[in-house]
């Protein structure tokens, strides 16, 4: 046995089970190729494109002066958790106290503390297909079984209410989704989440997950819904959210829960054990963007909703392509299947991650095979980039997909 086969095997099985995160990976490849000298056009980060708004950093500047250099309380500085309470009231009409947020380093984090916290070996989480890669593995750290539930592409993505009620069972503890979502960028309306709520009510052991971390990235009229603002289920409903999509600052580390007091103590307990309270600059920073103006906020995604148009348009040119039109984030989740079993002659692309690493080795263009999201069929293109690289990555596709017969 080689000695990394060795070493692989005195880690701990559960982390042998893990998969590694399909978006990382790709953009670790693509930095690669780009640090080799080649024109790569990255699209495969979930990132924003832009700066964080700079009444943010100031405030971060302020609290390394004002000297908040020491660990903060485990579940946040009181002002931030009270920043955060006033957001739900304001955006999400969720009334929860200060006592009912834990702050934790990024939404992935939070959603990571309440499976844990929830979650026991064998039971069941229903997650809403396409998914953010990570879901299904946190449930898998957690010992428990995802079950999950398809939106169909007729459907914008979207799982019905009659899908979810049909893959309930006595084991189903949590049901989890995002909206918008990644990867398909859909959006739940709150007629459809409505109904979602109304099937939950009736099944009183059933926790929800909402994962809300994209919630200023909607581009619908009607706007952001929150489940966790039906009354019937306000106890049972886990907000998640966080500053990284809609303020730009994915490297800072903040995201919050906002549930059931016994729910956020436990959180706290796990984190008390685990992490700490979370970087106490970075709080004050989120305590800023919270209290502050979106104007930024609604500036970006004006740009989002331009960049979304101008790719889902060009793709829409590549024959073969289905194209959905997502109403939030910022991503365009194409199906490709119709080159599944074509080739270039040297190479046979048989599947989406085949032709994502196909198109990176080949066009150096970046993306992620929509297999780790749960959608084999389609790949995951960020529109979070320039729209000269937009265009350009789009052509640089069309051109590919071109020589494949
Ligand atoms: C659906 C979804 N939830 C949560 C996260 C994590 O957000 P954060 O950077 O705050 O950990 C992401 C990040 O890509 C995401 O796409």
């Amino acid at each position: 046995m080689s000695a990394v086969a060795e070493q692989t095997q005195v880690l701990a099985d559960r982390i042998n089970a893990l998969e590694e995160s399909s978006t990382l990976a790709m953009t670790k490849m693509a930095r690669e190729l780009a640090a080799q000298g080649h024109k790569v056009i990255s699209l495969s980060v979930g990132e924003p494109d832009f700066k964080t708004p700079a009444f943010i950093c100031e405030a971060a500047k302020k609290a390394i002066d004002d000297g908040f250099h020491g660990y903060s309380p485990v579940a946040g500085y009181p002002d931030l958790r009270k920043a955060i309470a006033d957001k739900l009231k304001r955006d999400n009409n969720i009334d929860w106290k200060p006592e009912n947020i834990v702050v934790s380093t990024g939404a992935k984090h939070s959603l990571a503390n309440v499976i844990q916290v929830l979650v026991n070996p064998g039971d069941e989480v229903l997650i809403f297909a396409p998914y953010w890669v990570s879901y299904s593995e946190m449930v898998k750290l957690a010992e428990g079984k995802s079950v999950i539930v398809e939106g169909a592409f007729e459907n914008g993505f979207k799982v019905t209410a009659a899908q979810m009620e049909a893959a309930i069972t006595p084991r189903t503890k949590v049901v989890m989704y995002a909206s918008p979502n990644n990867p398909t960028g859909a959006v739940y309306s709150e007629a459809e989440l409505r109904e979602i709520g109304a099937v939950l009510e009736k099944h009183e052991g059933i926790y929800v997950l909402a994962d809300e971390i994209y919630e200023y990235i909607n581009f619908t009229e009607e706007g952001h819904f929150s489940m966790g603002s039906i009354p019937a289920l306000k106890d049972r409903v886990i907000t998640v959210n966080g500053v990284a999509k809609g303020f730009a600052m994915t490297g800072w580390r903040i995201g919050f829960i906002g549930a059931a007091k016994w729910i956020a103590d436990g959180v706290e307990k796990l984190q008390g054990q685990v992490t700490s309270g979370t970087n106490s600059i970075a709080q004050k920073a989120a305590t800023a963007a919270f209290n502050g103006p979106l104007d930024t906020t609604i500036e970006m995604t004006k740009a989002y909703a331009r960049r979304r148009d101008l790719v889902v348009g060009l793709l829409k040119e590549i024959p073969g392509f289905k194209v959905n039109v997502p109403d939030g984030a910022f991503y365009a989740f194409p199906d490709v299947s119709y080159y599944f079993g074509k080739s270039d002659g040297t190479n046979l692309i048989k599947d989406s991650d085949d032709f994502c690493n196909w198109l990176l080795n080949n066009s150096y263009v970046s993306t992620v095979a929509g297999s780790g999201f749960g959608a084999p069929n389609c790949i995951r293109i960020s529109t979070a980039a320039s729209d000269e690289s937009l265009a350009e990555a789009v052509q640089r596709i069309k051109d590919a997909v071109a020589t494949l017969k």
